[in-house]
């Protein structure tokens, strides 16, 4: 039996292969290589012996489903591909839409089909707006802010009604920030064009690419002023995972939604002065206006997380940019 993972030479996709295959899963990867390099399957290959299966192909296309599915027997998924820029899915809703939306039940549809019933499908905690106190817990989810949250929130729900009348079952995992990268720094994160998200731009700053972080706001309502997120490790998401197929194994029946954080917040100024020490010199920044549509801070329940999964993370800020500096300071031009 196999593991397929779509968007496999993604970022949390290509750690979640290590991870799996380390777990003692034999692995195929499908990626169309629209948004990933063919040297992220090469890094994947090199940490896994033996070799993990690549097919390069488009979800959207059934022949390529049940080519996958016939030549290997498929009994759990863990589905990444999708486009996932925010900006982007305002500019082109209907091709976030189309792919999002159409590669998820194509997946689901070939799952019912051949019968392999146990998926972990990728998702986002950006649902959850800002929270009224505290940590976000699964119930909050109450839609989104963009085309690219949207295709998330409906893929839940298109889930959610397919594993209520088939064999399907599914656990969403909703994450919260993902950074770092595998602690060999041959695998990471390699961002097109000027990264939006902050530890990417962090380390493109720590590499000389670019000449200053700009921090979106330093007059939240949080302890330093500036945003508060919940940053969690690819590796640490990577097992989560791992112990969500395990847990649909076990029996976990139906469609169930997982927060995937640390439980701890830290601000922007926080993850700088964290870089700043992975890097060993100080990371120029300037405090600048609001970002539109950021919120001053969310951090994740994790108690569902640590029932259901029997799962929590074990690596903290410092390791994050400590793995994401390995692999930045490693391949300054990411995969190219
Ligand atoms: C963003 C996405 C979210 C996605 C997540 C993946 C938006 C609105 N949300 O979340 O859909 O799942 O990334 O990790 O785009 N910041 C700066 N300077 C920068 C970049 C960011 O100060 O150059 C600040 C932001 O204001 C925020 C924090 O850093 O407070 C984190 O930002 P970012 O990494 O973009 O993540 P999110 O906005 O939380």
């Amino acid at each position: 039996m196999a593991t397929l993972v779509t968007g496999g030479a993604g970022y949390i996709g290509s750690h979640t292969a290590v991870a799996l295959h380390e777990a003692g899963r034999d692995v195929v990867i499908v990626d169309n290589l629209a948004n990933a390099s063919r040297r992220a399957v090469e890094a994947v290959r090199a940490l896994t012996t033996p070799e993990v299966v690549f097919v390069e192909g488009d979800l959207l296309d059934p022949v390529v489903l049940d080519r996958v599915f016939a030549e290997h027997e498929i009994d759990e998924v863990v589905h990444f591909a999708a486009h996932k820029a925010v900006g982007e899915s305002v500019a082109h809703p209907l091709e976030y839409y189309r792919n999002n939306l159409g590669s998820t039940i194509g997946l689901a549809d070939a799952m019912v089909r051949h019968g392999g019933n146990r998926l972990v499908f990728s998702s986002a905690g950006t649902g959850y707006g800002q929270p009224e106190t505290g940590p976000v817990t699964e119930a909050a989810a109450t839609g989104a802010e963009s085309p690219y949250g949207w295709t998330k929130y409906m893929a839940e729900q298109i889930l959610t009604d397919t594993a209520a009348v088939t064999d399907l079952d599914a656990v969403l995992l909703r994450y919260f920030n993902p950074v770092g990268a595998h602690p060999s720094g041959t695998l990471g994160e390699d961002p097109h064009g000027i990264p939006n998200n902050l530890v990417p731009f962090v380390m493109q700053v720590a590499v000389g690419r670019l000449d200053r972080v700009r921090v979106f706001g330093a007059d939240y309502d949080t302890p330093d002023g500036s945003g508060v997120r919940d940053y969690i490790h690819v590796m640490d998401l990577a097992e989560a995972h791992v112990a969500a197929l395990d847990a649909l194994g076990r029996g976990l029946p139906g469609a169930t939604p997982i927060n995937i954080g640390t439980g701890v917040g830290h601000s922007v100024l926080e993850v700088i002065e964290a870089a700043a020490r992975a890097v060993g010199s100080p990371i120029p920044y300037e405090v600048v206006g609001r970002r539109p549509g950021d919120i001053a801070m969310t951090w994740a329940a994790t108690d569902r997380a640590e029932e259901l999964l029997g799962w929590r993370t074990s690596r903290d800020l410092d390791e994050m940019l400590r793995d994401h500096w390995r692999w930045q300071s490693s391949n300054p031009d990411g995969y190219a």
